[in-house]
């Protein structure tokens, strides 16, 4: 089992594939990286993009069905990219797709730029509703890259960590591998996804990622986020490593 907890595969709903053809073609990407199961997350409430909930369920089925015609051994799951909003807590119960459904893990994505003041209070609050927010690709904020040790407090009150799979293999730059590596040795990551937008320019090199964590860090590493990413899909609870604090990189 492989699970890929971030991308954008879900035909004309985001800036993913335009077409059933064209997504179809990156789900043959993700399975040729040895993905079984994918999580749909298309972008929500950032400026651009807002979903609806049965949208996207309805699309699921109708890839799902293809891919069963096709005998396509994988399974796309429901999920939503949601940018970090005021009135996300509102919104958690009714507009807001948790990851594959557990009713607990929301993948949550930040501005560019910075981290929102109220970052802190919205997670707290999230998590006395037994919620656990997940940072989507935590190394594309700045100032998360300027602070590292921001992160690191968010992750000490509770909040989950993913990075991008293209930024583990270097194809987002050595700097940006140098400092993903950094923030999975102080264990402040916990889940490598694909974040794929399609074949050609955002495809999912989580296979090669993996082998880059292997490589590099262990193959310890690998099965504690392929073992988290699973625990997310099946909505339980999980031990995380203890992260180390972290300072300038
Ligand atoms: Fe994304």
């Amino acid at each position: 089992m492989l699970v890929d907890l971030h991308n954008h595969i879900l035909p004309g709903l985001d800036d993913g594939p335009d077409t059933e053809l064209e997504a179809l073609l990156l789900i043959q990407n993700a399975v040729h990286n040895g993905v079984t199961h994918i999580v749909a997350t298309p972008h929500h409430r950032n400026g651009v993009f807002n979903q609806d909930i049965n949208e996207i369920k309805d699309s699921i089925h109708t890839l799902n069905l293809l891919l069963q015609e096709r005998e396509i051994l994988v399974t796309i799951l429901p999920g939503m990219e949601v940018r970090l909003h005021a009135d996300l807590l509102d919104e958690l119960a009714s507009t807001t797709l948790t990851i594959a459904g557990s009713h607990k893990y929301v993948l949550i994505e930040f501005p560019t730029h910075h981290i929102p003041q109220f970052t802190e209070s919205i997670f707290y609050e999230m998590q006395l509703k037994g919620y656990i927010p997940v940072i989507a690709h935590a190394e594309k904020n700045e100032e998360i890259r300027r602070h590292p040790k921001k992160l690191f407090n968010l992750v000490t009150k509770g909040a989950l960590v993913q990075v991008t799979a293209a930024s583990v293999t270097g194809a987002n730059g050595k700097d940006l591998q140098r400092f993903v590596l950094k923030l999975c040795q102080h264990n402040i990551v916990h889940f490598i996804a694909s974040d794929a937008h399609g074949v050609h320019i955002r495809p999912f090199l989580i296979k090669q990622a993996y082998q880059v964590i292997e490589h590099k860090l262990g193959k310890n590493f690998v099965n504690y986020f392929q073992q988290n990413a699973n625990h997310v899909l099946n909505g339980v609870e999980f031990q995380v490593f203890q992260p180390a604090l972290i300072g300038k990189i």
